[in-house]
């Protein structure tokens, strides 16, 4: 499976703080924003892995991730010159997917929980058309929204619907069998001018090809694509760190537990940044597994 990680758009509603860099680049509590959505490509355990930010943040981003090989991860850069919607992503990527299956994540999605990276592997091995993972909230209208039978089925989704049917929103994440890139491709511009991921997704239900994973209460799930829900996460993500002692979303760590790198290669990151806690940690984690 190949993975795709959307960082562009364009920012406008964090301005001034994005004026000069992407939204993805914002530090949640101690590192970039971007770490987030990565790890949970890598812990579904995939490493061929497409970048796809705007003509000025990809630069930054490359500098920040390199071609991956550090992680132990093949990671290629692709430019959206327009944030043209997020199903564009694939018409971006599509020398990349082409003939494999797909799964997508937004560059602001946070996810955290016990056992995620097992719901992420099993979602893969069964993945038959697509899988969608939803999540309950309070504020359903402002995201694609599930609506499910009263057996679980997933019978419809909408995107920001007025008078939203449930509580389940749909995440930024999705798992995608080969074909994604012609359904894609068929998708026209909704309302709002956008190539609408909503519309790629309905296109699976209507073929009786689309799940709906939902993400219990045991599991975190933030989009950090305001000011208020970055400050909320990075709120959540140094409570957690600080009181549990471990790190969330910590790449070095994820790569070395995925078996992606060795521990003498993990050491090695973390001693470029001995100077951080973040450094000590990664170097500690890897003389705990060495
Ligand atoms: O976060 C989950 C939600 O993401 C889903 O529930 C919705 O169904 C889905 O449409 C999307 O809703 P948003 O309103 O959050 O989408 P937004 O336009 O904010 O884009 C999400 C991220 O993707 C954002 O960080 C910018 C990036 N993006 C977006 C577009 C439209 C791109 O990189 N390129 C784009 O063309």
């Amino acid at each position: 499976m190949k993975g795709i990680v959307l960082a562009g758009g364009s920012g406008t509603r964090m301005y001034p703080a994005t004026f000069a860099t992407s939204k993805q680049l914002l530090p949640v509590y101690d590192k970039p924003l971007v770490y987030y959505p990565l790890s949970v490509l890598m812990l579904a355990g995939i490493r061929e892995i497409l970048v796809i930010s705007t003509p000025t943040a990809l630069p930054a981003l490359r500098a920040l991730l390199g071609d991956g090989a550090q992680l132990g991860l093949d990671l290629s850069y692709a430019v959206q010159t327009e944030p043209r919607g997020i199903a564009d992503a694939f018409l971006v990527g599509a020398d990349h997917i082409a003939g494999h299956e797909t799964a997508l994540v937004l560059g602001d999605n946070i996810f955290h929980g016990a056992g995620f990276g097992e719901v992420l592997r099993r979602g893969r091995a069964e993945l038959v058309g697509c899988t969608l993972f939803s999540h309950p909230v309070a504020d359903p209208e402002r995201y694609g929204v599930g609506e499910v039978d009263e057996r679980g089925r997933l019978v419809a989704i909408e995107e920001k619907p007025e008078r939203p049917r449930s509580n389940h929103a749909i995440t930024g994440l999705y798992f995608y069998d080969s074909d994604v890139l012609e359904v894609a491709r068929d998708v026209v511009p909704s309302a709002r001018g956008e190539l609408e991921i909503t519309d790629v997704n309905n296109v699976y239900l209507k073929n009786g090809k689309a799940r709906m994973v939902t993400l219990g209460r045991g599991f975190t799930w933030l989009d950090a694509g305001t000011h208020e829900s970055l400050l909320e996460a990075s709120q959540y993500v140094q409570v957690l760190e600080h009181r549990q002692g471990v790190r969330v979303a910590c790449l070095e760590e994820v790569a070395l537990r995925m078996g992606f790198i060795g521990a003498d290669d993990c050491y090695a990151l973390g001693e470029r940044m001995v100077n951080s806690d973040y450094g000590r940690y990664v170097m500690e984690v890897a003389r705990q597994a060495a």
